[in-house]
């Protein structure tokens, strides 16, 4: 009969190793590590340096089958949480598990309702940031700054403090990334609005002027509400790791949180639909598609919003977004930038290179597009990212506190440096000019 194992013969010893599988395709790293030359030997161990094909944790969050393209929320698919859910109620089902029901819902409601407001402090530190500085940078310093006006955010084997720290961040998120943008357009601070949506109450702390109640368009209001649903959660990603990996060390959530924003900040991650907008502003119009193709496929560009590291297969996502595009239009009058992303598609999936790297658009190729069109500047496109990924980065730091298999996370590494060697007094150093080659382009 089959067992569930691997056979490795290692040609150095000539012995033989027998290594379990576990959940059908699984094997342990440790295992490995019993492959010896000789009982003082380290043993082997795996390389992978941007995590490729290695495991980091078991979660029961999310599910991706990138090459399908299947995306499900605690099982749920994508597609039936953007059609018939909210932001909140989603939030819910990822950090607790299940979905609620109508009691616990507005329970869920009022608690995250509850922690919209900002200490005045909050404000005032925000306050000392450049005039010109970038939203993102400043969500990732004033989150981190919340772990100061929380210590007790450190007590994480609390339940109670868990759930206390989880409805504070997605309940405040959306006020510090509007007091950001709002003191980069010199305006003043609104507050929250807990009659409106999470998503409407958001709109109206950008974007209310002197009327003296905000009504978000209903229209823009849902599109919004889904786009959160779409970011809210998905797996392992950079951003995901960084909370698991900076929480690890047993911090307080704020300081995690302000690590997963930063990893969110570059443009390979949530940064990419800004960088998507600017590409497509480059390329100005339709007759130039083939231009910016023509570079990618010469290795001087990327097209941004195009690929994935798990999606080998239209992003679910992607098709989601692209369909609320044409209804934020109906509104807000068409985006010109939407026929050259259109073109753009239409040629890469056709073309060989991208048809054999398997090269599809991802969820940022047309979300900054809506971005835009509901009147964000682009350096807001990764701040609205941020919000509703805050219930994600919670429920995985939650799950990995309580996973009793997970410790400090410290990865190996192969040295490939010098060995030992003596110091030697610095005027005995080498010439200058025999010195450039030998110190490294590090930094
Ligand atoms: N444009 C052109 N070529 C690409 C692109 C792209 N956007 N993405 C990947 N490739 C090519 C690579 O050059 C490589 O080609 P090669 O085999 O000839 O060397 C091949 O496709 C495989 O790509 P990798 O870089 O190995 O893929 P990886 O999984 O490491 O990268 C990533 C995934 C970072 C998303 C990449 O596709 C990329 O940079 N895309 C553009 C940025 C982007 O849209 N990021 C958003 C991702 S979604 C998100 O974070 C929410």
């Amino acid at each position: 009969m089959a067992k569930n194992t691997l056979t490795v013969t290692d040609n150095r010893t000539g012995k033989q190793y027998e290594i379990p599988i576990e959940e059908g395709d699984v094997i342990r790293a440790s295992h490995i590590k019993e492959i010896k030359v000789s009982p003082s030997d380290f043993g082997l161990m795996s390389y992978d340096p941007a995590f490729s094909n290695t495991a980091s944790c078991r979660s029961k969050i999310t599910f991706i089958d990138g090459d399908q393209g299947i995306l499900r929320y605690r099982g749920y698919p994508i597609e039936e949480l953007a059609d018939k859910s909210n932001y909140l109620e989603t939030a819910y089902l990822i950090v607790k598990g299940e979905l609620p029901d109508v009691k616990h819902f507005r329970a869920w409601e009022q608690n995250i309702k509850k922690h919209t407001m900002v200490h005045e402090n909050i404000k005032k530190f925000m306050e000392g940031f450049r005039y010109d500085a970038h939203p993102m940078g400043v969500l990732v310093g004033t989150v981190g700054a919340m772990s100061t006006f929380y210590p007790d955010a450190k007590n994480i084997f609390d339940l109670e403090s868990r759930r206390l720290q989880t409805r504070r961040l997605i309940g405040k998120m959306p006020t510090i990334a509007a007091a950001a943008y709002r003191l980069s357009r010199g305006l003043p601070y609104v507050y929250p609005d807990n009659e409106l949506s999470y998503a409407g109450n958001f709109l109206a702390m950008l974007f209310k002027m002197t009327e003296l109640r905000y009504k978000p368009n209903p229209i823009l209001e849902r599109a919004l509400d889904v786009l959160f649903i779409l970011h809210a959660d998905h797996e392992q990603n950079c951003s995901a790791n960084a909370m698991r990996s900076v929480g690890s060390s047993q911090v307080d959530p704020y300081s995690a949180t302000a690590a997963a924003v930063a990893a969110l900040y570059g443009p390979l991650h949530g940064g990419a639909n800004e960088q998507v907008i600017r590409m497509l502003m480059e390329i100005g119009s339709v007759k130039n598609v083939a231009d910016m193709i023509k570079k990618v496929k010469g290795g001087e560009r990327l097209l941004m919003g195009f690929g994935h590291r798990v999606y080998k297969n239209y992003d679910p996502r992607a098709k989601i977004v692209k369909k609320i595009a044409y209804e934020v239009f109906e509104v807000t009058g068409k985006n010109p930038l939407i026929d050259i992303a259109l073109e753009l598609e239409r040629i890469a999936l056709e073309d060989d290179y991208f048809v054999k790297r398997k090269l599809y658009p991802n969820v940022d190729f047309y979300s900054g597009i809506i971005y835009q069109a509901m009147g964000f500047p682009m350096t807001m496109f990764p701040v609205l990212f941020a919000i509703p990924r805050t219930s994600g980065w919670m429920a995985q730091w939650a799950e990995m506190v309580r996973d009793p298999e997970q410790k400090i996370a410290r990865p190996r590494q192969i040295y490939v440096g010098e060995p030992t060697r003596p110091y030697s007094p610095i005027e005995a150093r080498l010439e200058p000019t025999s010195r450039e080659d030998a110190v490294s382009d590090n930094i």
